[in-house]
């Protein structure tokens, strides 16, 4: 198999959260709906990753011991450091809720600052906290005053191009004792459209003196990672949907930064060991029925990079049953790849936005 190479900068110093010191400043961003333990475990069983962070969970739920949502919150020995974005927007909710998932034994705590969704950032919490300095200061100050263990945030550039507030946000939570902060190129207005911001995510670098800045957005390639840390200053990258793409990018990425090479992702036949894999895991938490129905979104982006074509695709998608699972994947099987063969380098896949501007992840 080729080796890839790319030139290194210079890195910037390994990556603590306050106390929790992170082998990697490759994370995995929350992806609600896809950043669940099944896919945590495989991406750290691959390796290369810093922090993986599960997807957004309601502070409310949390606290209410809602039984789906701590189902969202289970966790494995694997699956470390163990970190759980919260979302909420009274404060009361938001320590309480801290405090239960510390004491669950939650190593570190992201608080959502940057879901462009009507019906969470239209109620002030997430990216509608961007919208008021003070009352979100203060709300997360309590939540770090409240709890031992490292509060990190997770925001956008501001509201819109008018209120690019993120560099304000980021001083005034490095003096209260936050301890990183990850922030998307791109306003709660832009949604998913247009390019990310890099020099939005400078500013938000240059804003903060001592602890990391992660920049988040579009990165799907070790040049695009490369280009993140050079231009911007930031101390680490977390990457979204390239790592659905592609689950060997933080190996990839962690392999550059100690040769400036990498190897290949994985092939068609790696990719399915690894949708088996990842399939069995969901069973093991949520049984054959509610694995099959919970897999759909996850194995469209395994099928996609497989390239496998459209028709079988939306066949596997039909399936109700383990056995009718089992059957469209042997069809798959069989027809192998368009554009490639199975042991090889693959054609990259299109990354899809998600559709309508702010409406929907
Ligand atoms: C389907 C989907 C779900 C997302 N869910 C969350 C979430 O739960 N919490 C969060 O902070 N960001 C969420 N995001 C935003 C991502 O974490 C990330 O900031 C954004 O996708 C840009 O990074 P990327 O280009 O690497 O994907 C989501 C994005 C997508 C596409």
């Amino acid at each position: 198999m080729p080796q890839f190479s790319h030139p290194q900068p210079e890195f910037p110093p390994p990556i603590s959260y306050g106390a929790l010191k992170l082998t990697s400043r490759y994370h995995l961003s929350p992806l609600a709906g896809y950043t669940n333990l099944s896919f945590r475990r495989i991406v750290r069983q691959i390796g290369g990753i810093g922090l993986a962070t599960t997807d957004l969970i309601s502070a409310d739920a949390i606290v209410h011991e809602n039984v789906k949502t701590l189902k969202l919150i289970e966790t494995h020995p694997e699956d470390r450091p163990f970190a759980v974005q919260i979302f909420g927007r009274d404060a009361k909710m938001m320590v309480d809720a801290a405090q239960v998932l510390e004491a669950r034994g939650v190593d570190s705590i992201d608080i959502n600052m940057g879901c462009p969704v009507a019906k969470i950032a239209g109620g002030g919490s997430g990216a509608g906290m961007m919208c008021n300095t003070d009352g979100t200061t203060s709300l997360v100050q309590k939540i770090v005053e409240a709890v031992k263990i490292p509060i990190s945030v997770k925001m956008r550039l501001g509201w819109d191009s008018t209120q690019l507030t993120a560099p304000t946000f980021a001083r005034e939570f490095e003096k209260i004792g936050v301890v990183a902060i990850a922030i998307h190129g791109r306003t709660r207005e832009q949604g998913f459209s247009g390019t990310v911001d890099l020099s939005g995510i400078r500013k938000v670098a240059e804003a903060t003196e001592l602890i990391p800045v992660i920049g988040n957005g579009d990165v799907r390639t070790v040049a695009d990672a490369a280009r993140m840390l050079s231009e911007t200053g930031c101390d680490g990258v977390s990457i979204g949907r390239g790592a659905l793409a592609n689950p060997w990018i933080f190996r990839q990425l962690s392999q550059w930064e100690a040769t400036g090479e990498w190897s290949p992702p994985g092939s068609f036949n790696d990719r399915l060991e690894l949708l088996l894999r990842q399939f069995s895991y969901m069973q093991e938490q949520w049984g054959p029925d509610g694995a099959i129905v919970r897999f759909r979104k996850m194995s469209h982006w395994y099928l996609k990079s497989m390239r496998v074509r459209p028709a079988l695709r939306h066949h596997f998608q039909q399936a109700k049953t383990v056995e009718e699972f089992n059957a469209a994947l042997a069809t798959i099987v069989e027809a192998g790849p368009v554009g490639g063969n199975r042991t090889g380098l693959l054609p990259d896949m299109h990354i899809p936005v998600p559709s309508g501007p702010v409406e929907r992840w």
